[in-house]
């Protein structure tokens, strides 16, 4: 980290919504001095979700008055505070404010309302501690009354969100189905995690489950796809049971057999993040980050990262982010990484 005050910063900005790969360009920035109750925020680590690109594309539930930086997730090191500043000290770790974007290497902010981060936590996992897995606890706490012993069932099981279900639900005692497109890729990585039963999620998976469940059925079911997927979620749930979608990675509408819907009174709900951080009571953030930070720090929740590139070289990282090969978050390194 140097000492020298920068004049200027580099940020991934677009103009105009559309495919990051026409839109995006890295530009140099002014950087403004650090007023009286303001702090300079050198960017450690930062996430590429699939959510940024739907915000860059134009298609996301809130996008960005333009031009705008992109992305939503990263943590920075306090690289300078402000003369009325008494609550962070040089070197702190944060989260660096979303609003602003944060695929930048560095942004001077108000110090009130910034998020302190345990520096104890390695920065590849504390910078992905804020979207997924809150998502993913919010998503088994929120919607059913589960106890220890029932079932959840979830499809894109080898997504962020649905490897922070797998180890959240283990955690709390519940068993899970996860339903993936590639079983043979990850079916061995999700069951070493906690998951209970791993399955192609094709039109074949409804009796591969009966097969193996024997009369059991999911009191939960957890969407994040759109199309048939949800077919097959509604027809493992129990009378009364919730099927929650966060998620439409095939851009399809989602699908509901309508004898299930009926006949088992079945319930579908929507969740949204962002929607329920914004209105949240202090406490309950703090309870779920308590949550989340001590299972990042004891290692009991895990996130995997493909890889990590440097901001300047964006377009790699987006290239590798959007690929059908990667294993895990690709990550974009700033200035404050070690
Ligand atoms: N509502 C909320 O508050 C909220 C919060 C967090 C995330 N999300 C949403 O949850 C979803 C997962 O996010 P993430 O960050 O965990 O994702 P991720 O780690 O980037 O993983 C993406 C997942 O989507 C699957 N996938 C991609 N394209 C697909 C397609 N055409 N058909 C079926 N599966 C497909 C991938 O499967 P393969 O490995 O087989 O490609 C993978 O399992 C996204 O839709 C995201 O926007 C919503």
């Amino acid at each position: 980290m140097s000492s020298a005050f920068p004049t200027t910063s580099h940020a991934v900005r677009y103009h105009e919504t559309g495919k990051p790969n026409e839109v995006l360009k890295y530009e140099e920035l002014p950087l403004p001095v650090p007023g009286a109750d303001e702090v300079l925020i050198l960017m450690e680590m930062a996430v590429i979700h699939p959510s940024d690109l739907g915000m860059i594309g134009g298609t996301y539930g809130r996008l960005r008055d333009l031009p705008a930086v992109a992305g939503r997730e990263a943590i920075g090191r306090i690289a300078k505070v402000g003369s009325a500043v008494t609550t962070l000290q040089v070197g702190d770790r944060v989260k660096m404010p979303e609003d602003a974007g944060v695929w930048r290497e560095s942004v001077v902010a108000k110090a009130s309302g910034l998020m302190p981060v345990p520096s104890d936590i390695p920065a590849e996992q504390a910078c992905m501690a804020f979207i997924n897995p809150p998502t993913a606890w919010l998503l088994l706490r929120e919607f059913a009354n589960l106890k220890s012993g029932d079932w959840v069932i979830q499809n894109a099981s080898n997504s962020a969100v649905g490897e922070c279900v797998v180890q959240l639900a283990k955690s709390l005692g519940l068993h899970t189905v996860c339903l993936v497109r590639s079983p043979e890729k990850h079916a061995a990585n999700l069951k070493a995690m906690g998951a209970d039963i791993v399955l192609a999620d094709d039109d074949k998976a409804t009796k591969a489950l009966a097969a193996q469940w024997q009369g059991a059925a999911a009191q939960l079911a957890l969407n994040s796809i759109g199309g048939p997927s949800a077919i097959t979620l509604t027809r493992a749930l129990d009378n009364g049971g919730t099927l929650v979608t966060f998620g439409g990675m095939t851009g399809d509408m989602i699908r509901f057999p309508t004898r299930e819907f009926i006949f088992k009174d079945i319930r579908y709900r929507g969740f949204w993040m962002d929607r329920w951080a914004r209105s949240a009571q202090p406490k309950d953030l703090e309870g779920v980050f308590d949550a989340i930070f001590s299972r990042l720090r004891d290692g009991s929740l895990k996130m995997a990262v493909d890889s990590v590139y440097p901001l300047a070289d964006y377009a790699s990282a987006l290239a590798k982010a959007g690929g059908y090969s990667r294993n895990g978050k690709v990550l974009l390194r700033g200035p404050a990484s070690a």
